[in-house]
């Protein structure tokens, strides 16, 4: 099989969510539909699936390969940090089980023309929704292109550290301005070459612009802030004893992931150092994975883009 189809920890996933014969489930990040498809497999014969993407050209490939199961699942263009009104047009108010498969797609990233990958070369656009707004607004939106080429050495900078955690932030934002003065970076491969003439040269197995990428992708779709959103959305739609699995690709996410559900599991709030507990905080899942789940040895093999997978699981008291 293409292992673009292969899902990542959908054993692991589907043994947290325990999909029942009659129930309701949100795919949050359909994608190209691996994980539904496996959901919808194992809640025969009515569980229904929910399936969420901002990415148009993804659900027409989701839908192609779910359509075995008409009648049991509905595909909705969307953002997950805005589930709870996304479900309103399926009369749906509470779920059993939710689902984020963060980040990019096989689809996105093999796509020359949507500009996430500096292994091809294509225009510096890196929209998750591909220019196709949902209000239906293509000219308006951030791309990558804009942020490389409209912001100050300052602002440059910030990205990169903030989303990329890259070290040399500061050197690669200023050869970028450097470069502007020549003409508008107008090319993946054009940032990629620039970013590797910048940064030291040391033997890795990690393309020197990868930080870099991520940053700008983090950016322009404003990721970290739809993943806090969409954790707090999610935990508010789920039914007792319903289970949110989160499967985040790089330390920024985990991070955001791990820490929501820490204080959610709480059972108090107080500031340190308050003598008593006063909050009456009750907490509102239980966390089921202490440590992150990772890919097993056999799965990178299989499916290389499962390597910095770690899913985290929690069940809704
Ligand atoms: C890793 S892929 C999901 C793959 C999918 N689980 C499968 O089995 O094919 C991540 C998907 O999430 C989508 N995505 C990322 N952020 C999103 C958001 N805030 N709302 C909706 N979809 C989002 C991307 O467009 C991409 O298609």
């Amino acid at each position: 099989m293409d292992t673009r189809h292969i899902p990542v920890l959908c054993h692991e996933v589907i043994d947290f969510l325990k999909p029942k014969p009659d129930g309701i489930y949100i795919d949050g990040t359909v994608g190209l539909g691996g994980h539904s498809t496996a959901i919808l497999e194992n809640s025969v014969p009515d569980g229904r699936v929910i399936g969420i993407d901002l990415d148009v050209e993804a659900l027409a490939i989701a839908k192609d390969r779910l359509h075995g199961f008409a009648g049991r699942y509905a595909l909705i263009n969307g953002n997950f940090a805005e589930i709870d009104v996304l479900l309103e047009s399926q009369a749906v108010h509470a779920v059993d089980g939710i689902l984020f498969d963060l980040g990019v797609s096989s689809l996105q990233l093999d796509t020359p023309h949507r500009g996430f990958s500096f292994n091809h070369t294509g225009p510096l656009d890196m929209r998750m929704n591909g220019g196709h707004g949902l209000d239906g607004d293509v000219e308006t939106t951030l791309t990558a292109m804009k942020v490389v080429n409209n912001s100050t050495i300052d602002v440059l900078t910030d990205i990169f550290r903030r989303y990329g955690e890259e070290r040399f932030a500061k050197k690669i934002a200023g050869r970028i301005v450097q470069a502007r003065q020549q003409g508008p970076i107008k090319t993946t491969t054009q940032l990629a070459e620039i970013v590797k003439r910048t940064v030291p040269q040391k033997a890795s197995k990690v393309h020197p612009a990868t930080r870099v990428f991520q940053a700008l992708r983090i950016r322009v779709n404003t990721e970290l802030e739809n993943l806090a959103t969409g954790l707090d959305v999610a935990r508010s739609l789920l039914k007792p004893g319903g289970c949110l699995c989160v499967i985040a690709f790089h330390s920024l996410e985990d991070r955001i992931v791990k820490h929501r559900f820490q204080t959610w599991a709480r059972t108090c709030i107080c500031p340190p150092k308050t003598p008593v507990c006063i909050c009456e905080h009750s907490p509102s899942v239980e966390i089921l994975t202490k440590r992150p789940v990772l890919p097993s040895v056999t799965e990178t093999q299989q499916n290389p883009r499962a390597r910095s997978a770690k899913l985290r699981a929690a069940r809704k008291l």
